[in-house]
Order: structure tokens, then C-alpha cells, then sequence
């Protein structure tokens, strides 16, 4: 099926945005400053500060007059004091991630007030104050991914009205304090990862919605309990293409593993009706047609975003349509930032990957869960390699062809649980350079390979819960940098520190439970491992089942 929709402000705004000057050999007018590295790009200044062994923002002596862009990733910060960046006023982009963050302290960023985008992932960072931000007053894009954040309060965000994107996955966030949101119109907000078990529609999910464009919830252990009817009626209120990827309950326990969006309200909120539950709350009626009651087409999306293109009065300008190819029997959406397409196959009886035809352009999410797949080639993925995420839970994979990922450099998310798959190994993982999240729980894992996943050197994530394994192989995790591990509900007795949990040097969450530990000698390097984790990482409780005089004692 070809379908051709107009894109209309897609076009337009591809055409209001400033195009980069190509390349360009502009000269340095400012000095560099030792030991870092200098470049003029597209007309900003850069400064390559990585990886220098800084410990203090005051050792950057050296100040710009020119806007520029500083990155500091992978250096030794543990704190940033007050007024440390004073002298770096004209920065619009400061990249401080993969530091040793812990502390913000009050009035650290100011001066600031042109910085637009500001990186703090893979820090220590546990809480947002209400005065972290302070100062940064034309904020754009603030990503903080992979902290240990579990409190963020109310006002952390209130004068930081230029926010439009927010990354704060994999953190510890249980819940969002009411009006949060109230001051900035994120249109990405990205919340994978986290403690979430409800969230509100008054002071909080009605604050996010008119300019969003893309929100992630997964990986939050959701409460499908009356109270996330809110959630519900709110998801059903937003662009569809707007949820990317599914809001799986994880208790009361008979909703355990479905889908937030695929469970009637009468089961969620059996004593009130749909009106009553809405009404009781504030939320606006859908209108009787099935049309969402807001806009889901691009050009309305975007009229309440920043850009400031004059909005069209009457009828917008039609421009030459740009085809969106899906394979048959799927759905097709398309993302305006990026102009890349979700391809939505699931549950539609597919029982080969060749069968996907024709094969979409710029596909970036391709959705093929629930189907009844049983092998993967090769050649499955050829014209595939735009995809940044790949879902095939919940098939009957069985065999996964070596190198069968190969030609998906870009891949960051594959999703392979609910399958039969019993052995990895690292042929399977082959060409996946990109991967951060790798999904292989309820499957029937007995075996791992050595090396399974040294060919993925960003891996930061790895779900292998619900499997049969007994033991796990030596330089199991090396070459990775896993920030968290669910070996939950297998089999394991004991298990190695050296060649095996020794590589996990940047863990921050390993989930252990419901494994039959044999608590004698053996378990002695495990335990005096994890009392050696440090203090922000978080481990599932470890109880003995053996021997008899231990069992159930927490290791
Ligand atoms: C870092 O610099 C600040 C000044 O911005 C100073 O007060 C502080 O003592 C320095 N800390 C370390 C550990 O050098
Ligand atoms: C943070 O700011 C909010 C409102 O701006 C206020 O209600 C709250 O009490 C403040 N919290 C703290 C700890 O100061
Ligand atoms: C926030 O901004 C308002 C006005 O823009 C200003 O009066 C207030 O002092 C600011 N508060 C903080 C904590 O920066
Ligand atoms: C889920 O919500 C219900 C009802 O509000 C509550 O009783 C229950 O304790 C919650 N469960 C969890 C795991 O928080
Ligand atoms: C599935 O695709 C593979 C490779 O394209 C092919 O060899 C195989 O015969 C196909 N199987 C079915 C059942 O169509
Ligand atoms: C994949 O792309 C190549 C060209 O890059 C094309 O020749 C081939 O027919 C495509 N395959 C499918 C299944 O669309």
C-alpha cells in the first residue's frame, strides 16, 4: 500500500530552519585553551575539553566572547559550585556528561542565560531543587539520563520557560510533583526507566500535551489501578503518534505484562463510569466522533510550537507530497522532527520478516510484536538500517541467524522477550554498535556464550529475567558499560565476581531476586561484591535458599 500525505508544515518548517553551511574552513579568532581541542563550525566555536582529567570548572581559566559550544564529557566532577560558570557566559551548549556529578549547589549555573542545551547524563546527580536550574533562563534541551535521580521538586523547572526537551530515563523517579510542568511546553519528554507508577491529570499530565510530539513511558512498573485511568483518557487525548512505545502494567498482578492502552476502563475502575471517572477529574470529554480531541495533523501540531513562522489564516499552502511507503497490513505514522517513520506491525499474524513488503524508507521503530515469527535471517533487515528501535516480543523466535542484526548500525533498542530463545551467542549481537537496550526476559535462556556481548560496547541496559540460567560464562559483560542488569527469577546459585561481575564498573541497578542462592562459601566473593557496590547503586534483595539453616536470610 503506498499512501501519499501532504506535509504541509513539515516542509515549511525544514525551510524556516537556518541550513547548515556545509563545509566550512573558517578560521580560529580565539584562542584554544590547553589542553583542550578548538574547532569553528557552522559559525559557533567548539571546545573539545573530553576526557582531560578536569575535577573543577575553575581550572577552565580561559573565557570566550564569541557563542560556543564546551563539552567536558568524561572527566572527574563531582560538584559544580556556585557562580562556576561566570566566566563562560557566551557557552549555548555545555556538555557535562559521564562526570562524577552528585551536587548542583544553589546558583552554579548562573550567568548562563544563554545556554540552550545543557547534558548532565551518566552522572551521580539524586535530586533536581527547586534552585539547580537557576539562571539558565533561555534552556531548550536539558538530558540527565542515567543519574540517580528520586526527587525532583515542583519548582525545579519553573523558570526554565524555553524548555522543550527533557531526558530524564533511567533514573529512580517514583513520582512527579504536581504542577511540574506547569511553566514549560515540552514538546519531548522521555521518562523510560524510571519508578513511575501513576501519574495525574490535573497539575501534571495537563500541562504536557498542546506542544508534545513525543513522550516515553516504558520501563515504569505502572499501578493499573483506578487511579491511571487518568494516564489512560489523557494517552487517548494525544497525537496518536505522540507514545512511543507501550505502558505495560506491572501490578495489580492479574493486569501483570498488558497493555496500559488495551485494558477496558470498566476492568481498571469497575465501580464508576467512564463520564464519572473524567468528570470527577477534570478532563475534557472526547468529542462523539472517534477524531482525538486534539489535532493530529502536523500542521496543528506544530502551530503551538515555537517556530515563528506567521501561522497560515485561511487554507495552508499545499506543497508537492512526499510518499510514505508501509508494508501491507501495518501502519505507518511519521515523526516530524526527524522525518522518520514508526512502522506498526503488531499482532498481524506475520510469520517471516520477508513478508514486511514493500520495505518503508527511513524507517526508524518497527513494531512486529505478537506475531509468529520462529526465525531470523539476515536478509530480514536489509533495507532496514535507519531503524533505532526493533520489537519482536512476544513471537515464537526459536533461531536467530548469525550476524542477523548486522546491517542495523543504529539500532538502540531490540526487544526479544516473550520468545523461545535458549542459547546467546556473539554472532547474534554482531554489527550492533549502537545497542543501549536489550530486551531478552521470558524466554528460555540456558546458555550464554563467552563474550556474548563484548560486541556491544554502549550496551546499558540488559534484561535476561525469567530465563533458566544456571551460570553465566566469563567476560560475560566485558566490553560493555552496564548501568543495569535484571537477572531476576532464574536459576542461579552462586556467581563468579572475577571474569564475570567484575566487569560491571558503571552498574547502578542489578536486580538478583528470586534465584535459589546457595549462601556457603562460594557465595563469598558475590557478597562482599555487592557491600562494595557503591552507595547509589540498587540491588534487589538476595535471599538464601540453601542451606537449610540460611534459606530465606538476605544474603
Ligand atoms: C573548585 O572551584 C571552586 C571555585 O569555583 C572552589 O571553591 C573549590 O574549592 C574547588 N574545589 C576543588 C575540589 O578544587
Ligand atoms: C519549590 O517551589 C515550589 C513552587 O514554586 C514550592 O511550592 C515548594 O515548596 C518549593 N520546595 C522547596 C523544597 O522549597
Ligand atoms: C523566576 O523568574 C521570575 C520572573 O521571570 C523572577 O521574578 C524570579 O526571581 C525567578 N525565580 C528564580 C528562582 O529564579
Ligand atoms: C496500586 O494502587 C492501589 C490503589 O491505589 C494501592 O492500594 C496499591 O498499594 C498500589 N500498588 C502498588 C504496588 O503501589
Ligand atoms: C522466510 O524467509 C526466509 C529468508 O527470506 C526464507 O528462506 C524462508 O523460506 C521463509 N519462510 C517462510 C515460511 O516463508
Ligand atoms: C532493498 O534495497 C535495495 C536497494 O538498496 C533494492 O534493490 C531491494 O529491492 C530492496 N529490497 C526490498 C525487499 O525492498
Amino acid at each position: 500500500m503506498m499512501l501519499w500525505i501532504i506535509l504541509l508544515s513539515t516542509i515549511a518548517l525544514a525551510w524556516t530552519t537556518p541550513i547548515p553551511l556545509i563545509e566550512d574552513s573558517e578560521e580560529l579568532d580565539e584562542p584554544c585553551f590547553d589542553p583542550c581541542y578548538c574547532e569553528v563550525k557552522e559559525s559557533l566555536f567548539h571546545i573539545h575539553c573530553d576526557n582531560k582529567g578536569f575535577i573543577n570548572i575553575s581550572q577552565i581559566t580561559e573565557s570566550w566572547s564569541r557563542p560556543f559550544k564546551l563539552y567536558l564529557q568524561r572527566n572527574s566532577m563531582r560538584k559544580l559550585y556556585t557562580n562556576s560558570f561566570l566566566h563562560l557566559n557566551n557557552a549555548v551548549s555545555i556538555n557535562l556528561g559521564n562526570n562524577a556529578l552528585q551536587d548542583i549547589q544553589t546558583g552554579a549555573f548562573n550567568g548562563l542565560r544563554v545556554l540552550k542545551r545543557l547534558y548532565l547524563h551518566e552522572n551521580k546527580l539524586d535530586i533536581f531543587r527547586n534552585d539547580t536550574f537557576l539562571g539558565l533562563e533561555s534552556l531548550e534541551y536539558l538530558q540527565a539520563d542515567y543519574n540517580v535521580i528520586k526527587r525532583i521538586e515542583s519548582g525545579a523547572f519553573r523558570n526554565l520557560s524555553k524548555l522543550r526537551v527533557l531526558i530524564l530515563n533511567d533514573n529512580l523517579i517514583p513520582m512527579l510533583p504536581t504542577n511540574l510542568f506547569k511553566s514549560v511546553s515540552l514538546t519531548h519528554l522521555d521518562l523510560r526507566g524510571n519508578r513511575l507508577k501513576v501519574l495525574s491529570y490535573r497539575g501534571m499530565l495537563d500541562h504536557i500535551g498542546r506542544s508534545l510530539m513525543e513522550i516515553q513511558l516504558e520501563e515504569n512498573p505502572w499501578n493499573c489501578t483506578c487511579e491511571i485511568v487518568q494516564l489512560k483518557s489523557w494517552l487517548e487525548r494525544i497525537p496518536y503518534t505522540a507514545l512511543v512505545g507501550d505502558i505495560t502494567c506491572e501490578t495489580p498482578f492479574h493486569f501483570h505484562g498488558k497493555d496500559l492502552r488495551e485494558i477496558k476502563r470498566s476492568k481498571l475502575c469497575p465501580m464508576l463510569s467512564d463520564s464519572e471517572v473524567e468528570a470527577s477529574l477534570g478532563i475534557p470529554q472526547l468529542s462523539s466522533s472517534k477524531e482525538n480531541a486534539w489535532p493530529t495533523k502536523p500542521s496543528s501540531m506544530l502551530s503551538s510550537f515555537h517556530f515563528t513562522q506567521p501561522k497560515p489564516t485561511k487554507q495552508p499552502r499545499t506543497r508537492p507530497p512526499i510518499p510514505i511507503i508501509c508494508p501491507t497490513g501495518c501502519s505507518c505514522s511519521l515523526h516530524i522532527n526527524d522525518l522518520g517513520l514508526t512502522v506498526n506491525c503488531k499482532e498481524r499474524g506475520f510469520h517471516n520478516i520477508s513478508e514486511l513488503l514493500p520495505r518503508p524508507l527511513n524507517a526508524k521503530k518497527l513494531y512486529l510484536s505478537g506475531n509468529l515469527i520462529q526465525k531470523i535471517y539476515r536478509s530480514d533487515f536489509w533495507n532496514f538500517s535507519s531503524l533505532d528501535l526493533l520489537h519482536l516480543g512476544n513471537n515464537r523466535i526459536s533461531y536467530v541467524q548469525d550476524g542477523a542484526f548486522i546491517n542495523l548500525p543504529n539500532l538502540k533498542s531490540l526487544y526479544l522477550n516473550g520468545n523461545d530463545i535458549e542459547r546467546l551467542t556473539p554472532g547474534m549481537f554482531r554489527g550492533l554498535q549502537s545497542l543501549h537496550y536489550l530486551y531478552f526476559e521470558y524466554n528460555l535462556i540456558r546458555e550464554i556464550q563467552p563474550a556474548a556481548f563484548s560486541l556491544m560496547p554502549n550496551l546499558k541496559l540488559l534484561f535476561l529475567n525469567d530465563n533458566l540460567l544456571r551460570t553465566l560464562p566469563t567476560d560475560a559483560f566485558a566490553g560493555t558499560s552496564l548501568a543495569r542488569l535484571n537477572l531476576r527469577n532464574n536459576h542461579f546459585l552462586a556467581l563468579p565476581v572475577a571474569g564475570v561481575l567484575e566487569h560491571l564498573h558503571a552498574i547502578v541497578q542489578i536486580d538478583l531476586k528470586l534465584n535459589p542462592w546457595d549462601c556457603t562459601c562460594d557465595l563469598v566473593p558475590l557478597k562482599q561484591w555487592l557491600e562494595a557496590l557503591s552507595s547509589v547503586s540498587v540491588v534487589g534483595e538476595v535471599l538464601c535458599a540453601s542451606p537449610d539453616r540460611l534459606a530465606r536470610r538476605d544474603l
